[in-house]
């Protein structure tokens, strides 16, 4: 994958050095904005501007925004029950593992569930969402600070999740949450068909759910459409909320 680093238009020393550091990071090329052209002609590009980092896929814009999370957040703060809340009760103090970053939404509001005492650890495939949205959560405390203390809670690693699970111990985790790109997109995810041409879709999830049952304490949950079989990766229990057509599939751990 050819990923190109820019910065935008007129860029300070600052932002250029950015952008030539990630360019080291993704294995990518570092190209001078005036040097570039349309983004549109290229496949993938990574923009360096004063507030975030941007992803361009054929001149199709990725980036970061919470307002998804900002949204489920408000809810919980109004006493509302989110769904983690619905399928695993009081989660807070737990370690949990989302070993799908994607745009960070999740990842935010497991943030807020655990609380202070517990702590979240996301992992994200794709060096281009990775840094997409660590820049996201660099820079949230800009533009939505009350989300800045649940971003400090949370470690970004870019990494395969399979590999990460291969080397952690036993029941290092309490929790551990799978939201893999559907193969039958939701027609309603905007938000998420941004990410499509630039997410890694997942194989073998039954492989990696075995792994994930051995790193969790309490639960694995993974989240896909209606008519997945989850049965065929492992999971047995599923829930569905009332006219949704999301399901998650939930295995809850009975020591030995
Ligand atoms: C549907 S998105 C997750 C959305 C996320 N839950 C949210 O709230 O925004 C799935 C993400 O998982 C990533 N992914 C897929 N396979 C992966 C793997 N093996 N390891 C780590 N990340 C992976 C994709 O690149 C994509 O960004």
């Amino acid at each position: 994958m050819g990923i190109i680093c820019t910065t935008s238009q007129k860029p300070t020393e600052k932002m250029k050095q950015t952008s030539k550091k990630i360019a080291e990071l993704v294995d990518g090329k570092y190209v001078p904005r005036k040097n570039l052209g349309s983004l549109n002609r290229h496949t993938y590009v990574l923009v360096v501007t004063k507030s975030a980092v941007n992803a361009y896929n054929n001149g199709k814009k990725f980036t970061f925004h919470p307002s998804m999370a900002m949204l489920r957040i408000k809810r919980i703060d109004n006493n509302e029950i989110d769904t983690f809340t619905k399928l695993l009760g009081d989660i807070s103090g737990w370690r949990v593992l989302d070993c799908t970053l994607g745009l960070g939404a999740d990842t935010l509001v497991l943030s807020k569930l655990v609380g202070n005492t517990g702590f979240v650890t996301s992992l994200e495939k794709s060096k281009i969402i990775y840094q997409v949205v660590k820049s996201g959560f660099e820079n949230i405390i800009y533009n939505y600070p009350e989300l800045y203390s649940l971003s400090r809670n949370v470690r970004l690693t870019n990494i395969d999740f399979n590999r990460y699970l291969d080397n952690v111990e036993r029941n290092s985790y309490d929790l551990i949450y799978f939201d893999p790109m559907f193969q039958k997109p939701l027609e309603n995810s905007a938000a998420i068909s941004s990410l499509r041409g630039i997410a890694h879709s997942s194989r073998n999830l039954r492989q990696s759910i075995t792994k994930a049952k051995r790193v969790a304490k309490e639960a694995v949950v993974v989240k896909n459409n209606k008519n997945y079989p989850f049965n065929s990766i492992g999971l047995d229990n599923t829930f569905t909320l009332p006219s949704s057509s999301v399901s998650y599939g939930i295995y809850i751990k009975k020591e030995d």
